[in-house]
């Protein structure tokens, strides 16, 4: 199983990239965990959309289509989502061939976020550990159709203790981070195939 990593935060020592690190160190058998860059990507504009989306954009989403899951880590600014990575999903969102055709050859969907499941983490030096940022990205990723995992939920606050030398080191928040990409295996063979109905 392939799933595909998104970093909310752009900072390179940032707590959630290594939130993701410490995912991919714990993975089950049989599944593989790759971050997908979403720095540089323009802001979201339709008018970048003719004559064809910009190369970024047609690389991220082509980075995204091969996924059979997806494991978000995200920060949070000001009580919501962080705008790199509002934006990165609003660029996923768009239909095939309004910017021009990234999906390969007898893809179904018009979308590479429609039906993959997903699941949300994060990490903040803060108290509510990145819940109310998580809150809105979730409500935001239902919209796209995305496959949700309703839980567990995964709150790292106060990160400044969490964490040793920029890797994750709190056994709880460790044996959490295990546990959320565990369930999101048996999520998406659950809930299917991207592309096939849910049984
Ligand atoms: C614009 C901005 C707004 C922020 N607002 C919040 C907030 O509402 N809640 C919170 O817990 N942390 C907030 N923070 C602090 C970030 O959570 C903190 O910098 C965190 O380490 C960022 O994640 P990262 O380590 O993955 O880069 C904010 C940071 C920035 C830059």
């Amino acid at each position: 199983m392939k799933i595909v990593g998104l970093c909310g935060s752009l900072r390179a020592a940032s707590f959630n990239r290594a939130l993701l690190r410490a995912a991919a160190a714990r993975l089950p058998a049989g599944v593989t965990l790759d971050v997908v860059e979403i720095g540089a990507l323009p802001l979201i504009n339709q008018d970048l959309e003719k004559p064809e989306w910009p190369a970024s954009v047609q690389a991220f989403r082509r980075a995204l289509w091969p996924a059979q899951a997806m494991l978000i880590a995200t920060p949070e600014y000001n009580a919501g989502m962080p705008a790199p990575l509002k934006n990165a999903i609003d660029w996923a969102s768009r239909a095939e061939g309004i910017g021009g055709r990234t999906a390969p050859e007898g893809e179904a969907r018009k979308t590479p976020l429609e039906d993959l499941p997903v699941a949300i983490m994060g990490a903040t030096p803060g108290s509510l550990g990145t819940a109310r940022s998580q809150q809105q990205l979730r409500t935001v990723l239902l919209n796209t159709g995305m496959r949700v995992l309703p839980l567990p939920e995964v709150y790292v606050g106060s990160a400044g203790t969490r964490f040793t030398d920029g890797e994750l080191t709190d056994e709880r928040s460790l044996a959490a981070v295990a546990k959320l990409v565990a369930a999101l295996a048996d999520w998406a063979r659950l809930v299917g195939t991207p592309g096939a109905k849910a049984p």
